[in-house]
Parts: structure tokens; sequence; C-alpha cells
């Protein structure tokens, strides 16, 4: 899982490039480099480390040419090294290639190319790429001919670029099951893992598909089928995000610029277009068995959005994480496979669709980048507009996602008379509150939140409870804590406590449990007889709650009291809190916020 942007122009690139792959780290980060022209002869530059200290350190700025491809990294194959930091040179030097994705054969490939005498300097799987290019090449004398060779013999999935000596002016690019796309400029050309690589410059973008490859000049480009190798006419698709959204806009962290923009976000999702939910709502409606997906926190979307269908339309529709999603299922004609993704790149949730599409079922989904796998594959996808997330931490995706799910719920309800007309007003109107009472939160509770966080941030172990649809909510806010502050959190319903847990409660382990409104009778009762549990042990409590009565010492060791809201928006809102929480014990621990360790954007990788 990596990033890879390439550009091709009149003056000097090596800026441009920067900048670009730069806006890719948030899909890998452990090393980087980058291969430039000098006149007719190939420069690389690569060492492990972030893109300006590897830049800083090899001079790559003061490196003049107007041809490049660069990559980050975050390795699959191989240890964090230099030898196995892209981009990757044939022998003779004539041929720079970088990779995101995996070559499945490399081993075959690479020990016949060693018996011929190809010397290896890395462990990766990509390497052989730049070898067999130089194989290929001395017995055509052609590039593209040498390019379609090394497509066809490679398995695996790929978005690869190179560049060679022998054409000074041109880029090759080709993907498999792995992001590229092409920045069309007026006399300049990039390549790119995404937008970001080089929204800055151009607007215009040619999307790659599976099976086709490109060749980039200053000028002109061409993207031709790989097996007729005829030139294939592309769609320009207009990008319209613009470059300072991607930005961090006066935040310490996009982590918090990001939970920030949670109001509009949830605004945005709510003023998506009928007709397309109405669409997913007909295939909900029409499906014999429905399925929701996700991975990480998109499978706690789709485990929020279990209980939602549950509860608002009287339908129960299985949440599996997509990676156990082969494993599980019973699909044909009439099922319905939706799915969650923030960036509709994630290899598991893509994998079990193409799946789903294999056994003839339908597939929907909901994501934030358009243009991205997920979104051209599915039969249906609702864009739900929550602008770039750059923090490698998801938190406003997963709530827009969440809102925009529950509208779904809504529609279908009242589509089968599960509810009235009243009924879904009222809860529209909680839905449209929603963002003002968020930014409400954000502005006068961030301060208390802050200093909670601080207080307890030396606490080693955190159980997140929650019953009902707080218990989505409950791992999902266990699970920004792990991400970002690198805290044990687990997340439980609370009905688990006493089935083996409360044997953990002592001064190791403390609680926050997130405790529904008292309208919320039974849970609400539920959810404290739980606590009452804990205390009982005394156990450390902080209950997240909306009880106006003021402090409540005997229950709770620490609380934070919420105004008065919805039942249908509570959990939202103290999803919120989890966020903040999690993101300001992180930083307490001065924790690497927006791009943590182990975890990385978008995983493209089984
Ligand atoms: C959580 C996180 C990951 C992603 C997961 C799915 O903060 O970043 O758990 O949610 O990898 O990614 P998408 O939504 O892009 O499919």
């Amino acid at each position: 899982m990596c990033g890879i942007n390439g550009a091709v122009g009149l003056k000097n690139i090596s800026e441009l490039l920067f900048e670009g792959i730069r806006n890719l780290e948030y899909r890998g980060y452990d090393s980087c480099g980058v291969a430039l022209m000098n006149k007719t002869r190939l420069i690389l530059k690569k060492d492990v480390g972030g893109v300006e200290d590897v830049y800083r350190k090899h001079n790559v700025l003061q490196l003049q040419s107007n041809i490049g491809i660069a990559h980050t990294r975050w390795a699959t194959h191989g240890k964090v090294t230099q030898n196995n930091t892209h981009p990757f040179a044939s022998n003779d030097g004539n041929f720079a290639v970088v990779h995101n994705g995996i070559i499945s054969n490399f081993r075959p490939l690479r020990d016949q190319l060693q018996k011929e005498g190809f010397k290896f300097s890395s462990e990766t799987d990509t390497e052989v790429l730049a070898h067999l290019l130089e194989k290929f090449y001395k017995s055509s004398r052609d590039i593209e001919k040498a390019f379609v060779k090394v497509l066809n013999l490679i398995e695996g999935t790929y978005a690869i670029a190179f560049i060679s000596s022998h054409l000074p002016g041109q880029i090759f690019c080709a993907r498999r099951e792995s992001p590229l796309m092409l920045g069309i400029g007026d006399e300049i050309k990039f390549v790119g893992s995404d937008f970001s690589a080089f929204i800055d410059h151009t607007k215009n973008a040619v999307i790659l598909d599976d099976g086709e490859y490109a060749i980039l000049s200053r000028d002109t480009y061409v993207v031709k089928n790989l097996l007729s190798r005829e030139e294939i006419t592309k769609p320009i698709t207009k990008i319209e995000w613009d470059s300072e959204t991607s930005r961090k806009g006066g935040y310490p962290h996009y982590m918090l610029k990001e939970i920030y923009e949670q109001p509009q976000t949830i605004s945005n999702a709510l003023d998506l277009e009928a007709s397309g939910l109405d669409e997913i709502v007909e295939l909900f409606a029409k499906s014999k068995n429905s399925y929701l997906l996700g991975v990480g926190t998109t499978f706690y979307v789709a485990k929020y959005a279990k209980y939602v269908f549950s509860q608002i339309a009287q339908e129960f529709y299985p949440s599996i994480s997509s990676d156990e999603f082969r494993v599980l299922t019973n699909l044909n004609k009439q099922s319905l496979v939706f799915s969650a993704s923030q960036s509709g790149e994630t290899f598991d949730t893509l994998s079990a669709l193409k799946y789903a599409k294999s056994k003839g079922a339908r597939t929907a989904a909901v994501v934030n980048v358009m243009g991205s796998s997920i979104a051209r594959l599915v039969d249906k996808v609702v864009l739900q507009g929550s602008g770039p997330e750059i923090c490698v931490i998801s938190t406003k995706a997963a709530v827009s996602q969440m809102v925009i799910l529950t509208v779904l719920a809504m529609k279908l309800a009242l589509k089968k008379k599960a509810i009235t007309r009243k009924t879904y007003n009222q809860h529209m109107r909680a839905l449209q509150e929603l963002p003002e009472i968020i930014q409400g939160i954000l502005n006068e509770r961030s301060g208390f939140i802050h200093r909670l966080a601080h207080k307890y941030s030396g606490t080693r172990n955190w159980l997140y409870l929650g019953r009902g649809v707080y218990y989505p909510i409950a791992l999902e806010a266990a699970l920004k804590m792990k991400e970002v502050a690198y805290v044990h959190a687990e997340g439980m319903p609370g009905g688990f406590l006493k089935h083996g847990t409360l044997a953990m409660i002592d001064d190791d382990v403390s609680s926050i449990v997130f405790v529904p409104p008292p309208e919320d009778k039974s849970l609400y009762e539920a959810t404290l007889h739980s606590i009452e549990e804990i205390r009982a042990r005394s156990g450390f409590v902080l209950g997240i709650h909306f009880t106006e009565q003021g402090k409540n010492g005997a229950l709770y060791s620490e609380e934070l009291i919420l105004p008065k809201v919805p039942p249908l928006t509570a959990p939202l809102i103290q999803l919120v809190i989890g966020q903040l929480f999690a993101y300001f014990t992180a930083t307490s621990l001065k924790r690497n916020i927006d791009k943590p360790r182990s975890l990385a954007k978008s995983v493209t990788v089984a």
C-alpha cells in the first residue's frame, strides 16, 4: 500500500513531484524515493523516512528534470530499508519503476532472472519489473512492446509507473486492482494514486481501469487496452475538491480539523439527492437477503446500520467484516451486498464485492472518493460528499456514513409502512438538528474533554461499553483510542460484563460507558445496571450521558453530561465525544496523530 506520483512537463518538475508525493503520504510513509532524468541519464534518490526528510537529506529539490516518478511506501514485501525503497532501477540503469500492489508470481520470475544473470538489490516483488523491462527491451528495442509483455507475464495486483532513458520524455503506467489516474494539464501530464497527487495543478483527471495502460508525454497522452493494444477514448473526470479543502486550515492536525468538519459533512449527507438514495432503498426492498459490509471503522458503520435497519425498518441485515464475507455468506441473484468504504479502494471490501458480483448478487455502496474502484464497481453508489479525509484515522467519513444509512433505513421503513410519515418527519428533523448540536458540543465541550483526556492519559486499559445501538459506538470509539493513542481499549456490549469481564475490573482497568437518554427506557436501565456492576467492584467509570440532574457521583467516577437530544441522534453525538477523547489522549501522549503507527489510509492489499 503505497503512493505513486509522476509528472512530465516543460519545466523542472522536481518540486511538483515533491508536493504531489507529500500529499500521498497518508497511503504509506515508511520510506520514499524519486527517479528523475538528467539529460538522458536516470538519477534515483531514495531512503527510509518521510518525504520531507528524504528530500532534504538527498537535496532532491536541487535536481533539475522535466520528467520523474516518485513513490511513498508502506512495506508489504521486504523490510523498511533503503534497498527495498522504490523506485527500482534495471541493471543497465535505463529503467526506473515504481509499483503499488503485489506481484504474486514474483518468486519464479526472480529465480529465472537470476539464472539469466540479473542482479537483485532488494527483497521486494517490484524489482522484477525493472529487470524484465530491460530484458524484453533488449530483444524488441520497443518500450511499449516490452511493457505489454511484462504486464502479460505478471500476476497479482498493481499500479505501475516507469520512465526510461531510451525515451526520456514519456511516462508509462498501468493498473490492475490498484488505483491509478492521470492528471491532464496544459504542457504537463501527471500520474498518481489519487487526485491529491496533482490537484494543485489540474482538475482534469482520467481514471485508468483494470486491463489498461497509458503513455504520457508533455503534450499528449494515450490510454490503450492491454489485450488489443488499441487506443481507448476515456472520459475526463472533473475533480470537484479544491486544493484548499485538502489542507489543514489552521488546525494542529487533520484529525481535529476533520472532527470539526462533521457539522458540515453531516449537512452534506442530508443534502444528498433523494433519487440516488431511493434507488438503493429499492434494491433493499427487492432483495431477499441483504448484507452490510465494511472493515475496521466501516465494519462498525455496518454494525451500526444493522441496529438502525432493525429498529427503524424492522429488517434484520447481518453486518459482516468484508474479510470474513466469503466464508459466511450464501449469495444468489436475489441478494444485495451493501458496503461502506471511505477510500473506495480497500482490498477486502473490493474483493467481497467482486465475489458478490460473481455470484450474481446486486451490489451497492456508500463511498467518499469519487472515481474509486468500489464506486465504479457496484451497481449503485452513494457518494457521501464528505471531502478529502487526510488523517489516516477515519472520523468524519464514518459519521456521515452512519447518517446516510439512517436515512436509508427511514426511507425503507416508510416505503414498507413500518413507520408513518409523521415519524419519518420527526426522525428527519432530529437528523437536521444534528449538525448544530454537534457544533455546540465542539464549541463548548472540547476544553472539558481535553482536560479529562489529559487527566486520564496514563490509563493503560479501557473498557468501552454500550448496549444496543450504543455497542457499535463503543467499538468505534475504542478503535479510535487504539489507533491514535496506542492505548488498549476494548469495545463490548454491556451485557458481556457478567459473562467473564467483571473479573478484570481493578485499578488497571477503567471503563467508559455510553449511556442512552432515559427516554430509551429499557436500554437506559440496562446500561445503568452494567455501571452498577462495575462500581460494586470499585471500578472506575466515566459516564457519557444525557441526564440533566447534574453530577451523579454515586454512579460515576467522572461524567460528561450532554444536552438533551432525541434518541435517534444520541449515539452519533456520543461517538463525536469518543473521537475527541481519543484525540486529546493521543496529544497528551505526544503521538503521531495524522499518521499513527501501523495504520495506512487505504489498505489495498490482502
Ligand atoms: C479506521 C481506519 C480503518 C478503515 C478501514 C476501511 O480509522 O482508518 O479501520 O476504516 O481500513 O477503510 P475504507 O473505509 O477506506 O474502506
